[in-house]
C-alpha cells in the first residue's frame, strides 16, 4: 500500500496560507513496523513538513524506540539523559517524567494516577499548569469557566551537555474528552485561541524567521545562543511570562555557583537558524527560556549597514536584553493564526522535528482526569547545523 499523505485539519483559527507545508496526517503504513523504503520515505516527509501525524496506531513502547532511534541511528539516551545529567531534582523537568522501566528511552507523561502500566504498578502523573510556572495565573475563577495559557513553548531539549533531539514521538494513549478551552495570551494584545481539552501546541521554527523583517532576519542569521549550564536548575526559582515564551527578569534564576558542578566544554552554544537537513530552510529555534547570552557576529563584507542591529557584533549578556531580543522575533509567530493546536484522539501518534518546530503543552486537567501519553526522543548524535555562508550573505 503506497503512502497517502492528508491535510491537518487546521481550526478555524489557523490561517492556512501558513500551513501549506505544515503537518500531515501519513496514511498507509504502519509506524511501528517500517520498511527501510518506507522509513527512508517518512523521514524526508518529516523534514519537508515538520509534523506527521498517524491515527489508530498499536505502539509498544519497543516499537517507539526503535521508530525514534531510525531517525539518529547512533543515539543511546534519552533527550535529557533520564534526568541524571540535571544532578539534581531541583530541575522544573523531574516531576513531569516517569521512565518506562522496560524501555527507559520512552516516557510515561499525562495526568491522574496510571495503574499496572508497562511495568509500573502505580504511576502518579500530573500534567503541568502555568500556575505553577508563570509569574501570573488565570484566577480560579476564570480557569474554572474554561480559560488557559500556553504552559512553556519549547524545544525538547537538555541544552547541556547533550544535543538537541532531531524527533520527538508522542504517543497518545488514555485521552480524556472535556470542554475545549480557550488559551489566553495575557500580554496586553487581547490574543486568544480556543483548544481542545490537553491539546499540545506547535509552531513552526521556519515560520517564526521568514516572518521577521529583514532586520531581525539580519540579527538571526549571525547570532548564536548560550544556554546557561544545567539551565532547568538554573531557572528552577524563576517564573515565565503569561505567553509561555520564556521567563521574566526577576533576577530569580541561580547563580552559576549555586549550579551543580558544571564544565565549560559541556556548555552549550547553538545558533539561532538551524538549517533543515532536507529542505535547507532556516528554522528559528530559540528555547527562550534556557538563554543566557547573545553572540552577534559582525555584518559580512559589503552588507548594508544602514537600519542593521549590531553591525560590528555584539556579546550581550545582559539577560533582560537577550530575553527582549528574543521577545521580539519569537513573539510573531505564537500569534492564534500560526499554532497549530493538536486534537488528541487515543491511538494518534505524532512525530515531530524537534529541530523545526516550537512546542508547547496548554490546560489543565482535574486531578481525577487520566491522561497517558509516551515520548520519546534521543540527545543527538550532533549539534544542530547552522546557516551556511550563502545564508549568511543571503539574510545578513
Ligand atoms: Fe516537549
Amino acid at each position: 500500500m503506497a503512502i497517502e499523505l492528508v491535510s491537518l485539519p487546521l481550526p478555524p483559527s489557523a490561517d492556512a496560507s501558513k500551513f501549506a507545508d505544515f503537518g500531515k496526517e501519513v496514511r498507509g503504513v504502519n509506524p511501528g513496523a517500517l520498511s527501510e523504503d518506507e522509513f527512508k520515505q517518512i523521514e524526508e516527509l518529516l523534514y519537508k513538513h515538520s509534523a506527521l501525524l498517524f491515527r489508530d496506531c498499536e505502539l509498544t513502547p519497543e516499537q517507539q524506540y526503535a521508530l525514534t532511534k531510525a531517525f539518529d541511528p547512533t543515539s543511546e539516551n534519552y533527550g535529557h539523559g533520564n534526568n541524571k545529567t540535571e544532578g539534581t531534582k531541583k530541575s522544573i523537568l523531574h516531576p513531569d517524567l516517569k521512565t518506562i522501566p522496560r524501555v527507559p528511552q520512552v516516557q510515561l507523561i499525562g495526568n491522574g494516577t496510571v495503574h499496572d502500566h508497562e511495568g509500573l504498578a502505580e504511576a502518579k502523573l500530573k500534567h503541568p499548569s502555568h500556575t505553577t510556572f508563570h509569574k501570573t495565573r488565570v484566577s480560579p475563577a476564570d480557569e474554572a469557566a474554561g480559560a488557559t495559557r500556553f504552559y512553556r513553548w519549547h524545544i525538547d531539549a537538555a541544552l547541556y551537555d547533550l544535543n538537541p533531539p532531531r524527533v520527538t514521538t508522542l504517543y497518545g494513549l488514555v485521552v480524556p474528552q472535556g470542554t475545549p478551552q480557550v488559551c489566553r495570551y495575557d500580554d496586553g494584545t487581547g490574543d486568544v485561541l480556543p483548544v481542545p481539552l490537553g491539546t499540545t501546541a506547535f509552531v513552526s521554527g521556519k515560520t517564526m524567521f521568514d516572518i521577521l523583517p529583514p532586520e531581525l532576519k539580519s540579527l538571526a542569521v549571525r547570532t548564536r545562543v548560550r544556554y546557561a549550564p544545567h539551565p532547568y536548575v538554573w531557572m528552577s526559582a524563576a517564573h515565565a511570562m503569561p505567553t509561555g515564551l520564556g521567563i521574566e527578569s526577576e533576577g530569580l534564576e541561580l547563580s552559576y555557583d549555586e549550579l551543580p558542578p558544571w564544565k565549560e566544554e559541556a556548555v552549550k552554544t547553538l545558533p539561532v537558524l538551524w538549517k533543515n537537513p532536507v529542505t535547507g530552510a532556516l528554522h528559528f529555534q530559540v528555547h527562550p527560556c534556557g538563554a543566557a547570552e547573545l553572540i552577534v557576529a559582525p555584518l559580512p563584507a559589503g552588507a548594508k549597514r544602514e537600519g542593521a542591529l549590531y553591525p560590528d557584533g555584539a556579546h550581550i549578556k545582559d539577560l533582560k536584553t537577550v530575553r527582549e531580543l528574543l521577545y521580539k522575533m519569537q513573539r510573531p509567530a505564537i500569534a492564534p493564526a500560526l499554532v497549530y493546536p493538536h486534537d488528541w484522539r487515543e491511538k494518534d501518534l505524532v512525530v515531530f522535528h524537534n529541530r523545526g518546530v516550537l512546542h508547547s503543552v496548554v490546560g489543565a486537567f482535574a486531578p481525577d482526569q487520566v491522561r497517558a501519553f509516551h515520548q520519546c526522543n534521543l540527545a543527538a548524535s550532533d549539534e544542530p547545523a547552522g546557516p551556511s555562508a550563502e545564508d549568511v550573505e543571503r539574510w545578513a
